[in-house]
């Protein structure tokens, strides 16, 4: 479920527009000029996007639509003290039945997916298994189709266990699959039959007639004997686009509302990993789920990678995003691992030569014809076609150390040899400002790099004082791609008015340097309540609901209202030192002109807006305003929106007056009609 923008209606009334008292306004109203007669300034169409890293549960228990927690009893206590293998699992004895369980390792699944669980029925009852009751809880639909799986193979052969009787192997397993509510009733359940010694996998669908927020997954044994299990595995049939091993819809489609026009991923600090020897492997994120590596993330948690490098670039495709992944620069973080302050570790030399096979690889993988070696590997994932990868970020926020600019170089080296149409983003250092930004952006200029990443997580009030941040830039240069910033208000944890305001504002200045800054993502993107290492973030959900931020609505309004021309307009009279910013800019595909005006201060303005050029009599004006009742106000939990955008239709002339409320961000989209 998601907090539906329908919902804007029913704040609509109590909207706190300017009263003429309130609004001192200036002796005669700003002026907003927009010549339709000048050529404009081309800038990026491609501005606002995502940042997907998958840190407060993002993609395991997040984005990734399975349902399971530990599926396949890879959990250790590398990520947290009092995990291990049976994490997320009970033991689960029905009336008269006995069992216990146990880890195998010698006969795994694959290498990749190195332990099971044994099993061991003594005791049938009226059912010997495991429950699970996934991230906090599961909740399932009543009338929805859940698919549930395992892998399984009967391990025992004569006699097993103490004083026992001996097992005929050659009888099957019956096994039953359960949705059981919270109180234990059977929602659904399906038998099937496990038999022999080879892992196979096994699947039934489950379709509960009740609805129960809390549910669990339980597999029932009904047989002495035994059963190796892994991939356990329960994923709604109503995943993003239907996709199979597919995504959670809700949040998918929160995500593809904001039109992003690329998708940045895995990281962020995720690519480097704790050390030089834990960067993300891309391999090992594609092909089987069940053949992919399960590992413990820097961020204190497990990853299965069922949302791999495959399920992101169908994810692009999907909601019409350019891939944009990133590699680590053969660096890991200077902050990685236990080492304190700054610790980078540089991959040893010997082995950059084979990390810089697995970039090659990885973009053969994403563009190589379909009978290439890793564009077989796509090809038999669903997907023959080439998807079309043109940036590759190389490097995240690193300390611009000689270890780091040495393996840069030697990867842009082979990169620009072997694939000079691939972009390559590089990066300029955790801050805005500083030694490693400093350094980063020289690095580039020498390598004459197309692209630069930065980052800043910053005050609001920085926003507003930074506005000018990109109009110095050399426009011959590298181009800037803003790849992770926030509006960091005081208290962090609370997403504020205030702080989508000052994101909105630093947005019109990308606007309006759109001929240099080509890209910008905030960041992070989700966090699951309850899971979160981080604040504050765009969008946060638990096992039911999706709430997404004030920031949020900021980067729809952006996301979906994106121009790819600069038109010169800019309001004059505002005093120095006023929060309040405006960019006009032109969507040639619809001919549009959209104004966006964002007023940080605690008082309204009005403003004449007149047309020039050639300008039409009459235009179509869809006016959506976004605020609230103090810039403090913040979207909470399961409440009424605290602000939501409210859009308005009307028709005006070539010029006309506007309110711009106190603390709003006011979005006017003008279609000429004469
Ligand atoms: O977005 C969260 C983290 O912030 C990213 O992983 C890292 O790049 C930055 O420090």
């Amino acid at each position: 479920m998601r907090t539906s923008p329908t919902a804007a209606l029913l704040f609509a009334g109590s909207l706190l527009l300017p009263s003429a008292a309130h609004a001192a306004e200036p002796a005669t109203p700003l002026r907003l000029e927009i010549d339709l007669a000048a050529p404009g300034k081309a800038i990026s169409p491609d501005l606002v996007g995502v940042f997907f890293e998958d840190l407060n549960y993002a993609a395991d228990g997040g984005l990734y639509a399975e349902l399971i927690q530990n599926r396949s009893f890879e959990y250790t206590a590398t990520a947290q003290a009092d995990w291990g293998p049976f994490f997320g699992w009970d033991l689960v004895k029905t009336a008269g039945g006995d069992g216990h369980l146990g880890l195998g390792d010698y006969r795994p699944l694959h290498r990749h997916n190195p332990h099971y669980l044994l099993l061991t029925v003594l005791a049938p009852g009226t059912g010997v298994g495991i429950a699970n009751r996934g991230f906090d809880q599961i909740r399932v639909e009543a009338g929805r189709s859940y698919a549930a799986s395992f892998w399984a193979y009967q391990p025992f052969n004569g006699i097993k266990w103490s004083g026992g009787a001996t097992i005929d192997q050659s009888k099957t397993m019956p096994v039953t699959l359960q949705l059981q509510a919270k109180d234990g009733t059977v929602l659904a359940e399906a038998p099937l039959e496990v038999t022999g010694r080879a892992w196979t996998k096994y699947a039934a669908t489950l379709t509960p007639q009740r609805a129960d927020p809390e549910a669990r997954f339980v597999l029932l044994a009904h047989a002495q004997g035994g059963l190796a299990l892994d991939m356990v595995s329960l994923f709604p049939a109503n995943t993003f686009k239907g996709r199979a091993n597919g995504l959670r819809r809700d949040l998918a489609e929160t995500i593809a509302d904001l039109q992003p026009k690329f998708l940045r991923f895995p990281g962020g600090c995720l690519v480097h990993g704790s050390g030089a020897h834990d960067f993300y492997n891309w391999k090992e994120t594609v092909g089987p789920v069940e053949q992919r590596r399960a590992k413990r993330n820097l961020w204190g948690y497990y990853q299965t990678f069922g949302l791999g490098y495959f399920e992101f670039f169908q994810f692009c495709e999907d909601i019409g995003a350019k891939p944009l992944p990133v590699v680590s620069a053969g660096v890991c973080c200077q902050h990685a691992g236990d080492s304190p302050g700054r610790g980078q570790e540089g991959l040893p030399l010997d082995e950059m030569p084979a990390y810089i096979q697995d970039i090659l690889d990885l973009i053969e993988w994403a563009n190589g014809p379909a009978d290439s070696k890793w564009g077989a590997i796509r090809a038999a994932a669903g997907h023959p076609d080439p998807f079309g990868l043109k940036y590759l970020g190389v490097g995240n926020e690193d300390a611009i150390t000689p270890e780091f600019r040495e393996r840069f170089r030697m990867i842009f080296d082979v990169l620009q040899a072997k694939h000079p149409e691939i972009v390559i983003v590089g990066t300029s250092g955790p801050f805005a400002t500083g030694e490693d930004f400093d350094h980063g952006w020289a690095f580039a200029r020498e390598l004459e790099l197309p692209l630069v990443d930065e980052h800043y997580y910053v005050s609001p009030q920085w926003f507003w004082d930074n506005l000018a941040r990109y109009e110095n830039y050399d426009r011959k240069g590298a181009k800037v791609y803003v790849g992770e910033y926030a509006a960091h208000d005081t208290d962090k944890t609370r997403s504020t008015l205030r702080s989508a305001l000052a994101e909105a504002a630093g947005l019109t200045s990308f606007e309006r340097n759109g001929d240099v800054v080509q890209f910008a993502s905030y960041a992070p993107l989700l966090a699951r309540r309850g899971h979160t290492q981080w604040h504050p973030d765009l969008i946060y959900f638990d096992a039911t609901s999706v709430y997404p931020t004030l920031n949020y609505e900021v980067q729809r309004l952006f996301g979906t209202n994106s121009g790819d021309t600069l038109l010169p307009a800019s309001l004059a009279g505002v005093p120095t030192g006023v929060r309040l910013t405006s960019s006009v800019v032109r969507d040639s595909a619809s001919g549009d002109v959209i104004v966006k005006v964002v007023n940080g201060e605690e008082r309204g303005f009005s403003a004449t807006l007149a047309l020039a050029g050639p300008a039409a009599s009459k235009y179509r004006l869809t006016a959506t305003v976004l605020t609230g009742a103090n810039a403090d106000v913040a979207n909470e939990d399961g409440q009424p929106p605290a602000a939501v955008p409210v859009v308005t239709a009307s028709e005006v002339g070539a010029s006309f007056t506007r309110e711009f409320p106190t603390n709003s961000l006011t979005v006017l989209r003008l279609r000429r009609r004469e």
